[in-house]
Parts: C-alpha cells; sequence; structure tokens
C-alpha cells in the first residue's frame, strides 16, 4: 500500500515546502495541493473502511500505519483554498459555496477532524470493533461536506 503512495507523498512533500508561498503562487498550486492531500488521505481512509467492512481481511498493522498517514494528512487538503483559488489553469471541484459560506465549510472542516480524531485512536487500537465504531461517522462527514461543497 505505502509503496504504491510514495510518490504521491513525495509530491505532497514538495508541495508543503511551497505552503507558505501559496499567497504568491499561481492558483493551480493550491488547487494540485489540495487534491493531491485529498487523495493520499481518501486512499488510507479507504483502506480502513474496507476493513470496517469486512472488504478486506483486518491487519492491525495495516490499520495503524492508515493512522499515521492520516494523522499527518487530514489537515492539509484545508490549508489549500485561500481566496482566489477558486479557479485556476486545471480543474477544481471546489464549489463556489466554499468562499462564499466559508463559516459552513469550517465547521464542516471541523466536524471531519473531531471524528478523525477518534478513528486515527481506534485505527491504532488493535480492535476491529472499535474501527467499525469509528468508520461510519467519520465517511458521514466526508459525504457532508461534499454534498455542499464539491461538484460531482
Ligand atoms: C470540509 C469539506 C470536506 C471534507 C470534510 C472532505 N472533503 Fe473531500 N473534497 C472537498 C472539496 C471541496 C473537494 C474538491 C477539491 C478540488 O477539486 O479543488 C474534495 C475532493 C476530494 C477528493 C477528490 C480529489 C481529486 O481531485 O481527485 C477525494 C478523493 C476526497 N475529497 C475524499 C475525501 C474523504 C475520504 C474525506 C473524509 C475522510 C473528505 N474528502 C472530506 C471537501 C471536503
Amino acid at each position: 500500500v505505502m509503496k504504491k503512495f510514495v510518490p504521491v507523498l513525495v509530491a505532497l512533500a514538495a508541495a508543503a515546502t511551497a505552503h507558505s508561498a501559496f499567497a504568491q503562487a499561481k492558483p493551480e498550486d493550491a488547487i494540485k495541493y489540495r487534491q493531491a492531500a485529498f487523495i493520499v488521505m481518501a486512499k488510507h481512509f479507504g483502506s480502513l473502511g474496507a476493513m470496517a467492512n469486512g472488504k478486506a481481511p483486518y491487519d492491525a498493522k495495516v490499520a495503524a500505519a492508515d493512522a499515521d498517514v492520516l494523522a499527518a494528512v487530514a489537515t492539509l487538503p484545508f490549508t489549500a483554498f485561500g481566496p482566489g483559488t477558486d479557479k485556476g489553469a486545471i480543474k477544481t471541484e471546489a464549489k463556489p459555496e466554499v468562499w462564499k459560506d466559508a463559516d459552513k465549510f469550517k465547521q464542516a472542516d471541523d466536524a471531519m477532524q473531531t471524528e478523525m480524531a477518534k478513528l486515527i485512536p481506534a485505527a491504532r487500537s488493535g480492535s476491529l470493533d472499535q474501527l467499525k465504531a469509528a468508520f461510519g461517522p467519520t465517511g458521514k462527514t466526508c459525504k457532508g461536506c461534499h454534498d455542499d461543497f464539491k461538484s460531482k
């Protein structure tokens, strides 16, 4: 799992170095960064989901490794929605509401971080039951935000 994602993580790390320069950077740099961060987050979130839903065998080590990635990346996409990044030279699926209704977007981010803060220890616990209990509520916060703020 990790091997495949090393190139993405390297790209992400390179983007992270440029992070403080977002204000002056081209909007597509921020768009690429947040999309890459979402892809990495979703990959490891999906791995936990497969185990929680019985589609992959439960492996406590894999779950703990997924948790480590989530702990590192789950806040990163939300650092790259600054003003002026609603469009750029590459396509974004972020709706204009992200900026028009910034308070609500922030609440949707906070809701996810709250559930993620429970999912991460659950995924590290070695207990499939704890993982199952924490996965669903976190998934709802992804969908909740996408319904309002992400185009299909
Ligand atoms: C607070 C809002 C919000 C939350 C919470 C959220 N997302 Fe997203 N997500 C977005 C937006 C907005 C985009 C579109 C980004 C863009 O294209 O610029 C997106 C894009 C994505 C993408 C597409 C990336 C790409 O370009 O290929 C994936 C995958 C994704 N999110 C997964 C998730 C998962 C999994 C969760 C929960 C663990 C989650 N998101 C939580 C708002 C959110």
